[in-house]
This record gives C-alpha cells, structure tokens and sequence, in this order.
C-alpha cells in the first residue's frame, strides 16, 4: 500500500483521480490538499470537501495556495465550469477544512513517514514549490512525486504549455529541479486515456451517489473537452497519476531531463522535454503509452466498490 498525499484542484478530473485514491487497495490516502488551479482555491477546497464527504472518505482536507508563486492567476471555467466542479448539484459539505497551515501538515507527514510518502499533484505545483522554499530539507525524505502536468508535443492552454504547469510554471521549475524522482503524466498519455460516452453513462448506473453523479459530471467535462478543443472523449488527466500507482505496468515510460521555461514569449510554462538525451542528462520519467482498455476497466473496477460503501 503506497501512502500518498493528494494535492489537487477539483476539477472534474481531479475528482475522479480522488474517489478512486479514496477505494483502491494499493493506495493509503492520508490527506488531501486543496491548490488554486481549475477554480479559486475556495471553490477547490469545497469541492474536495464535497467529494471526501459523499464518498465517506475520512481523511483531512486542507487548503493549499491561493495565488501562484509569481505570476498572476488563472483559472480554467471554460474547462470546469465557474465553481471547478460544474455540471451537477453537490450537498454542501458539512465537513470543514482542517485548520493546520498546509505547509506545516506535508511536514509532519513527510516526517512521520520518512522516504515512504508519494506526493500525487494534479493541479498547478505551488504547494509544493512553495514547501520546497520553505524547507528544501524535505526533498530527500520524500520517495516520489507523481505529476499529472506539462506535455512531451503539445500543450493545451497556450500551444506548447500545459494547464497545470502553465499555471504556476515558477513552481514547476522548483519541483523539476529538486531532485526528487518524479514521474510525470503529460498530455501525450493522458489524451489516450479518454473517456467516452458509453462509458460515462455506464458510470451514471453504478449504484453509488457519488459515482452515478459523477457520471453526470463527466458529460459537463466530456462536452467543454468537444467545445474547446473538438475533441471526442474525455481526457481523464489525473486518475492517471494514482492509476499508475496501483497498476504501473498499464503505462510504458521514457526517462528524460526536463526543463521549464520562464522566459519565453511564447514558450512561458512549457515543459521543454530533452526527446533526444542532447544533455545526457535526467530529472523525470514520463508516462508515453497507455493501454486504455486496461486503464477504463480498472478505473470502473474501482468505482464500483462504492456500491457496498
Ligand atoms: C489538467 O488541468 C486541469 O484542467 C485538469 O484537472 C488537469 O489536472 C489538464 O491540463
Ligand atoms: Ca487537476
């Protein structure tokens, strides 16, 4: 069982990513950690509340940043809708955030659990850039960081830069530049793991609350995807980051050294991927390959365990 810290921006996505974080018998989830990302760091944390508490996953909740490191804020509405998680009505939580500063509780955690934590992110990287400022000598306690960010071809907020690294591309370099092995689900694999529409209504009759309106989420996420990029099928970005922990072998894997751009006028949060190993060196090893029928069928393998929750 890998102990891992989820620190995400729900978002559609993301929310999958969770619920299947939250049932899998690989993965001990010992807390989750808002960031500002798809929607404002309130709206995120509200969702991930929302999410913890239909599904019964009973693990603190934290908010993370609200702003990014340096660079001014975006958001993503024309992806997630306005609240982050548009498409259905969630309850209100009544579950609270907990009141430990973020920073202070990937501390304790990272030292309780000493090179035997995974760090999952799935938003833009600013909590951790900003712990890694803060105390650098965390780093080496730390036994991976999985990203789901950045793109080997393609980006999709501007042409070469991805959301999450786009976001927040002062932290991405903090986190790239670490030191810490981290493996990296860019947009090359993870627009193979697409969702399609029968599938989504196959998620809508799993007999669980939180799955079957999720479904219903996923036709929202399924639709912006075809308006914005006219694209068929759903991307699901994050679940591929805690799928790769319980089935790794799932995905094929290239090892590279990746730099992030901070200066470029057109280039600014790109992940600039050595395809070709000019630097001789590595910092990432990056998912390239799927197998999406395997990656469907263990995504529902999971969600279907809420039935009996
Ligand atoms: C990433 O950005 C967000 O829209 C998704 O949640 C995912 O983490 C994809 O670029
Ligand atoms: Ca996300």
């Amino acid at each position: 069982m890998k102990k891992i810290i989820l620190d995400c921006d729900p978002g559609h996505d993301d929310a999958v990513a969770l619920l299947f974080a939250g049932i899998s018998e690989s993965i001990d989830l010992l807390g989750v950690v808002a960031v500002a990302g798809n929607s404002y760091v309130e709206n995120t944390v509200k969702n991930a509340l929302k999410i913890t508490e239909m599904a019964s996953i009973n693990v603190p909740v934290l908010k993370g940043a609200g702003k990014p490191i340096l660079r001014e804020q975006i958001v993503a509405p024309n992806i997630h809708g306005e609240s982050g998680l548009e498409g259905v009505e969630l309850p209100e939580p009544s579950k609270k955030y907990e009141e430990e500063n973020y920073i202070h509780f990937y501390k304790r955690i990272i030292e309780e659990n000493e090179r035997n934590i995974t760090i999952v992110a799935v938003g833009p990287l600013t909590n951790i850039g900003n712990l890694f400022l803060i105390h650098p000598e965390l780093k080496d306690k730390i036994s991976e960081i999985v990203i789901m960010g950045g793109g080997i071809a393609f980006g999709n907020t501007t042409p070469v830069a991805e959301f999450n690294i786009y976001a927040d591309p002062e932290a991405a370099k903090i986190v790239f530049d670490s030191g810490v092995p981290l493996t990296v689900f860019g947009l090359d694999v993870t627009h193979q793991a697409k969702i399609n529409n029968e599938e989504i209504r196959k998620m809508q009759e799993i007999k669980s609350e939180v799955v079957s309106k999720m479904g219903v989420l996923l036709e929202f996420f399924h639709k912006t995807y075809f308006d914005v990029f006219k694209i068929v099928g759903a991307p699901l970005h994050d679940p591929c980051a805690v799928i790769y922990l319980s089935d790794p072998e799932i995905f094929e894997y290239e090892n590279y050294y990746t730099q992030i751009e901070l200066n470029g006028k057109y280039t600014y949060g790109q992940t600039v991927v050595d395809y070709w190993h000019l630097s001789g060196k590595v910092n990432s090893k990056w998912a390239v390959r799927v197998n999406r029928e395997k990656f469907i069928e263990i995504l529902f393998e999971n969600l279907k365990k809420y039935e009996k929750r």
